[in-house]
């Protein structure tokens, strides 16, 4: 009998859409975006209970400074808002939180909610959420050379690796993105280099249990091959050989 196919240990999301999602029901902008933190709570979840190890979710680019002014601080009211009434239901389910980002850009009262929050969910171990808040791919890049550099390292990519803001995980295995676009934004491109990528044309708050369990199947049926080829990946695969 052959094994069960393995659910991703690490899915990345670019969580998009929120904006269309508000404005086809006439609504702000910034109603997608609180559906957003619905949507993204429905998704915690949902990853906890098939067995995600970590989630790491985009939720403010180092670009997303250029929208206007009103959507900018709407976001980030709706992040003190969230933390507020987010940290405990995630302290019950089991989950740590990260914040991945330039932080000396942020106000001092999310910097500090940040903090506060990594804090008190220290402890959970169920599920690791990366929540990448103000960062982008080519910052996380630079200011991990910039790090070695001042330290005098050597710039190499096991070096590069350890001083980069996600190397307290493994790579992402899936890459999924919402909202119908089919590029990366700017989002973990040093960290995606072998993931598994999967554009859904949902738009974020309807990003459900059963889209998710799409792109996991169809993350369950592409074969990785790191470079090697088909015949290689199979014959190191005991459970595949008879099929
Ligand atoms: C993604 O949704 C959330 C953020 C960028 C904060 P968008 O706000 O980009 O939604 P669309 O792409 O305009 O629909
Ligand atoms: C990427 O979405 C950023 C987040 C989801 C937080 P955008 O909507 O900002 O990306 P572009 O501008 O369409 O590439
Ligand atoms: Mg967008």
């Amino acid at each position: 009998m052959s094994a069960a196919p393995a659910v991703p240990h690490h899915i990345a999301i670019v969580m998009d859409g929120n904006g269309r999602w508000a404005t086809r029901r006439f609504l702000p902008r910034v109603a997608g975006h609180k559906q957003g933190v619905e949507s993204l709570r429905r998704c915690v979840k949902a990853c906890a209970a098939r067995g995600v190890s970590v989630l790491t979710v985009f939720a403010f680019s180092s670009e997303n400074w250029n929208r206007p002014v009103e959507e900018v601080s709407g976001l980030m009211d709706l992040m003190v808002v969230a933390l507020g009434r987010e940290v405990p239901k995630l302290i019950q389910d089991g989950v740590r939180l990260h914040f991945v980002g330039e932080r000396s850009g942020l106000s001092e009262k999310i910097a500090a909610g940040l903090m506060q929050a990594e804090a008190a969910t220290a402890h959970n171990s169920r599920l690791v959420l990366n929540v990448c808040f103000n960062y982008g791919g080519r910052w996380d890049i630079a200011r991990a050379a910039a790090q070695l550099a001042a330290r005098g390292e050597e710039l190499t990519e096991a070096n590069l690796d350890r001083a980069m803001a996600l190397s307290h995980v493994p790579d992402p295995d899936l890459f999924i993105r919402t909202g119908g676009e089919q590029r990366l934004s700017n989002f973990l491109l040093w960290q995606s280099a072998y993931a598994e990528l999967f554009f859904s044309d949902r738009l974020w708050p309807e990003f459900d249990e059963a889209a998710l369990d799409e792109a996991i199947a169809v993350f369950q049926n592409r074969e990785r091959r790191f470079g090697q080829t088909s015949a290689q990946v199979r014959a190191a695969r005991p459970d595949q050989q008879a099929a």
